[in-house]
């Protein structure tokens, strides 16, 4: 089996049950967690309704973690797991893991990259068209039956506007594809330049005061908490939209409410927001946003794939001691 370049072998679990116990720290969807509850003893941490006995159950004989991408997992909980081999994130996103711990401890993390890019790339565009033809108010509209009262609003050409990308990684470039094809220009900033055909901007601001769409495609954590700030907001100013499908902590929310309010800057179009599933009231309220709820991945195909990468990378550690995708903070521990 092969998923976006990572081949599973498909002689791995030769065994019937992988002699490991596995803690489970989100809810997880059927088609992961009964692959999993099938190969592996598994404990509900995430659904524990006393969580302190459960840990004084089964903590010393815990050898994998499961967890998702938005999930934290604090270094409390790890210290009382000492024999903790391995966490396997289902999702590309870990910023809820902390990794310096980890490398610490020799704990492998592994996630869920490249098999949702296609899908999270799709949101981000979804919502540049949202938000930029107003497809979501012309919607409402025709149900509401205005049609037939009078003619659409008209909105703004998409061709030949700009789209700054922040964070220029595996979703940022496949978001610059799909807006290329859109005759959009693309500008990106990040760490360092890249060998691509985009203009770099060396900062947040800067990016954002140069074009019509902000798009933030870059992980969360502490690193880039509130990347997106009041200044960032000023500066993408009245005529810019901010799209978001990486990490609600990227953005200052309370910031983007008042910038949203004063219209300091046009619109915004969200799938992650700092406190999910939480949306300020006021965002709730507003015409000029366009809300999802966390869809970037939420396909069955995609879903699926993210599933099977993460039981791949506890298989393939559990009989061969490597894995398929370890994030690139650990590959020096390899
Ligand atoms: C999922 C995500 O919603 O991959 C990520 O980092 O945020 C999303 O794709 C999440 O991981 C499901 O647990």
């Amino acid at each position: 089996m092969t998923l976006s370049g990572v081949r599973i072998d498909s002689q791995l679990r030769k065994t019937p049950m992988n002699d490991a116990d596995i803690l489970i720290t989100a809810p997880l969807p059927p088609f992961l967690y009964e692959p999993l509850r099938k190969d592996y003893r598994c404990h509900d941490y995430a659904e524990a309704p006393d969580k302190p006995a459960l840990l004084r159950d089964v903590s010393a004989r815990i050898r994998g973690l499961v967890q998702g991408g938005g999930t934290v997992t604090p270094t409390s909980l790890l210290d009382a797991l000492p024999g903790l081999e391995i966490i396997s994130v289902f999702g590309v996103g870990y910023d809820g893991v902390p990794t310096d711990y980890c490398r610490t401890r020799g704990i492998k993390v592994t996630n869920t990259p490249d098999v949702l890019t296609d899908d999270v790339a799709d949101v981000a565009v979804g919502l540049i068209l949202m938000t930029g033809r107003g497809f979501v108010r012309a919607n409402r509209f025709v149900h509401a039956g205005e049609w037939l009262r009078r003619g659409p609003e008209l909105t703004m050409k998409l061709g030949g506007r700009s789209v700054g990308i922040l964070g220029l990684g595996r979703i940022g470039k496949a978001i610059a594809e799909r807006v290329q094809a859109m005759r959009m220009r693309v500008s990106y900033s990040g760490r360092k330049p890249q060998d691509v055909p985009y203009h770099y901007v060396p900062d947040a601001e800067s990016l954002a005061r140069e074009v019509d769409f902000l798009v933030v495609a870059c992980p969360g954590g502490p690193a880039t908490r509130h990347l997106v700030d009041e200044g960032v907001l000023n500066a993408l100013g009245a005529k810019g939209t901010l799209i978001n499908i990486a990490r609600g902590s990227i953005v200052d929310e309370a910031a983007l409410v008042r910038a949203l309010a004063n219209k300091t800057i046009k619109a915004a179009g969200l799938d992650v927001f700092e406190n999910e599933p939480n949306i300020p009231p006021e965002l709730l309220a507003m015409d000029n946003v366009v809300l999802l709820p966390h869809v970037g991945s939420a396909t069955r195909e995609t879903r699926q794939a993210m599933g099977d990468l993460c039981k791949a990378n506890l298989d393939q550690w559990f009989d061969r001691r490597s894995v398929l995708t370890l994030i690139p903070e650990l590959a020096s521990t390899a």
